[in-house]
C-alpha cells in the first residue's frame, strides 16, 4: 500500500510543512543546524514535498531553504512566496540547487482577507494569481498555488482563480482552511465543488492544508481525500500557527490503519514517526501531552486491568495498530557496562545515527560515563547522549567546565558553584537562588550578563526510574529572537545548565544575523 507509483489515482502526496507553517508557530523557530536535521529526517521517512521554507521573510530563511534544497535528493523542497515579484524570485532563487524543486505561491481570495488585510480589489487579486503562477513558472514546472483563507472564499471567485493558476501553469492547487473554520462535510463539498466546476482541474492536483483551531484539522483533510484531493498538508506533531496543522502521523495512521474505508497510497515509513515526533520535540521543545493520538507517551499504555488482561491475552482487543507500526520500543534493554565499541556502533547504525569516527569515540566514551552511573541504557538513553553530544559545537563561545550545588533542607537557600569557560577564558562563581535552579542559572548570569529571558524551562525524564536522565529544554527570548536549548544527563542539574548555556550559544549565534522581517502567511 505504501510503494505505489505517483500515477496511482488513489496516490496521496504528503507534504509537510513542519519547516514552514511548523516552524512560524511562537516558540518553534530553529536554527540552520536543526532544520537540516528535520529535513533529512522528513526525506528519510518518504515524505514526498518539504516545504522548507519562505525564503523572502529573512536572510536565514533564505539560507535555510537554499542549504535543504543542496542536500535533499529524494524529496521535492519547496519554497514560499506571497504573490510580488520579490517573493517569488527570493523562493526561485533559494531553490536553485535542489535536484526537484516547487515554488509555492499564495495569495488570500476571501472577501475579508482581499477587503482587510490586502486592501485589493478582486480584480487585481486575480491578476496577481497570473502573475506570480507565470513568474513562478520561470524557476521550476513545479508550481503550487493557494487560495488563502479558501474555506471562507466565495465560489465563483474561488472557481475563477482556481482556473486562471491552472491556465498559467500551476499544477497542483491547494483549498486551505486558513483559519480552522471549516467541518468535514462541507470540506468534503467545496473539494467536490471545484472538481466539478473549474474547466482545467484535470490538470492539477488538488491540495488540502488545515489548522486545527477546531480540532478538525485531521478530520478535514481525510474529508477531503475522499472527496478527491490527492496531496494533504500537513505537520510532524501536528505544530503550526495557532492551534497547529493537521498532524502528518494521525493522517499516515489513519489511512493506514481504515484503509478499508480509505484506499489511498502514500509513502511514509510509518516505523520512523516516533523518531521523527521525538527528534521534533528536542529541536522545539515542544512535548507532545501524553494522550496526543499515534506519538503522545500513553497512546499504547493500558492502564485499566480490564484492557491489560484484553491486551495480554490478544493485542487487537484494544489495540487497533501495533505500536512497533509506529517505531514506538517500548524500553528496549540494549547495553551496559560491559558492552563494547562494536555493539555500541551496531547500535547506533540501528538507531538511524550515521557519525564519524571522531564523533563516534566521543559518543563511545561518554555511553561508558553514563553506563557506570546507570544500571540500564536504553535505546532512549543512547539517542538522548548522541543528541546531547550534537547540540555541542566547537565554535560555542561558553561552555560548562563545572557544577556544584548545595541544596535541600539544610541549605538556606540553595547555592550554587559554577566554571564556565567563556571564550576560552575559564571562570568561576558561587551564588544563591530561589531553589537550586535559580541558583545554578544566577551564576550564569553573573558569569556571562545578558538581558535575555528566560520563557521556558522543561524537565523530561528519557526513561523511567530514578536513574534515568533528565533531558532539559531552555526557551531564552531576547528582542524578539527565540532559541531553545538542550541538554541531557543523570544530574537534572547538569542537564538544566548545559540547556541554558546551549541556548546562550544559540542566541549569540543568532545576533550575529540580520534582524529578519515580520511576516505572516
Ligand atoms: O494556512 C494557510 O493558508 C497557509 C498558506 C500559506 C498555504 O499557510
Ligand atoms: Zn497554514
Amino acid at each position: 500500500m505504501s510503494t505505489q507509483s505517483d500515477t496511482d489515482p488513489n496516490r496521496v502526496i504528503i507534504f509537510d510543512t513542519t519547516l514552514r507553517d511548523g516552524e512560524q508557530s511562537p516558540g518553534c523557530s530553529m536554527n540552520l543546524e536543526e532544520k537540516l536535521k528535520i529535513a533529512k529526517m522528513l526525506e528519510g521517512m518518504g515524505v514526498d514535498v518539504i516545504e522548507a521554507g519562505f525564503p523572502i521573510a529573512s536572510p536565514g530563511d533564505f539560507e535555510a531553504v537554499n542549504e535543504i534544497a543542496k542536500v535533499v535528493k529524494d524529496a521535492v523542497v519547496c519554497g514560499l512566496a506571497r504573490s510580488g515579484n520579490m517573493d517569488v524570485d527570493a523562493a526561485g532563487e533559494a531553490l536553485a540547487p535542489a535536484e526537484r524543486k516547487r515554488v509555492h505561491t499564495f495569495i488570500s481570495t476571501s472577501p475579508l482577507h482581499m477587503s482587510v488585510k490586502l486592501q485589493m480589489e478582486p480584480e487585481d487579486v486575480h491578476q496577481a494569481v497570473i502573475d506570480s503562477v507565470t513568474r513562478a513558472r520561470k524557476y521550476t514546472d513545479d508550481v503550487e498555488w493557494s487560495a488563502e483563507d479558501g474555506t471562507r472564499t466565495e465560489h465563483d471567485f474561488l472557481c475563477q482563480c482556481v482556473e486562471s493558476a491552472i491556465k498559467a501553469g500551476a499544477t497542483t492547487i491547494n483549498i486551505p482552511d486558513t483559519v480552522g473554520y471549516t467541518v468535514p462535510d462541507e470540506y468534503a463539498e467545496l473539494i467536490r465543488m471545484v472538481m466539478n466546476r473549474v474547466p482545467n482541474i484535470d490538470k492539477a492536483r488538488i491540495s488540502v492544508h488545515c489548522h486545527n483551531d477546531l480540532g478538525l484539522a485531521v478530520a478535514n483533510s481525510l474529508a477531503a481525500v475522499s472527496a478527491g484531493a490527492r496531496q494533504v498538508e500537513c505537520t510532524i506533531n501536528g505544530i503550526g500557527e495557532r492551534a497547529g496543522n493537521a498532524s502528518l502521523e494521525e493522517i499516515i495512521m489513519a489511512l493506514r490503519t481504515r484503509f478499508d474505508v480509505m484506499p489511498f497510497a502514500n509513502n511514509i515509513i510509518t516505523e520512523k514517526i516516533t523518531p521523527a515526533s521525538r527528534l521534533l520535540s528536542g529541536v522545539t521543545g515542544f512535548n507532545v501531552q501524553p494522550n496526543k493520538a499515534i506519538v503522545g507517551a500513553n497512546a499504547f499504555a493500558h492502564e485499566a486491568g480490564i484492557h491489560q488482561d484484553g491486551v495480554l491475552k490478544d493485542a487487537g482487543t484494544y489495540e487497533i495498530m501495533t505500536p512497533e507500526s509506529v517505531g514506538l520500543n517500548k524500553n528496549q534493554l540494549v547495553l551496559g557496562k560491559h558492552s563494547g565499541r562494536h555493539a555500541f556502533s551496531a547500535k547506533l547504525k540501528e538507531l538511524g545515527f550515521e557519525i564519524g569516527d571522531n564523533a563516534m569515540q566521543d559518543a563511545f566514551r561518554r555511553f561508558k560515563v553514563l553506563a557506570d552511573k546507570k544500571k540500564d541504557v536504553f535505546d532512549e538513553d543512547i539517542i538522548a547522549l548522541v543528541d546531547d553530544e550534537a547540540v555541542l559545537n566547537a565554535n560555542d563561545r561558553i561552555k560548562v567546565l563545572a557544577l556544584e550545588i548545595k541544596c535541600g533542607t539544610v541549605h538556606q537557600p540553595p547555592e550554587a558553584a559554577l566554571e564556565l569557560e567563556i571564550d576560552g577564558e575559564s571562570k568561576a562563581c558561587s551564588g544563591t537562588g530561589d531553589g537550586p535552579v535559580d541558583a545554578a542559572f544566577n551564576c550564569i548570569h553573573e558569569l556571562f550578563p545578558h538581558t535575555a529571558t528566560l520563557q521556558l524551562y522543561q524537565v523530561h525524564a528519557v526513561t523511567e526510574g530514578t536513574d534515568a536522565q533528565a533531558e532539559v529544554t531552555v526557551r531564552l527570548e531576547e528582542e524578539g529572537k527565540t532559541v531553545n536549548g538542550q541538554g541531557a544527563d543523570t544530574d537534572t542539574m547538569v542537564a538544566s545548565v548545559k540547556a541554558y548555556v546551549h541556548a546562550l550559544n544559540k542566541l549569540l549565534v543568532k545576533r550575529e544575523k540580520t534582524a529578519p522581517a515580520a511576516l505572516s502567511a
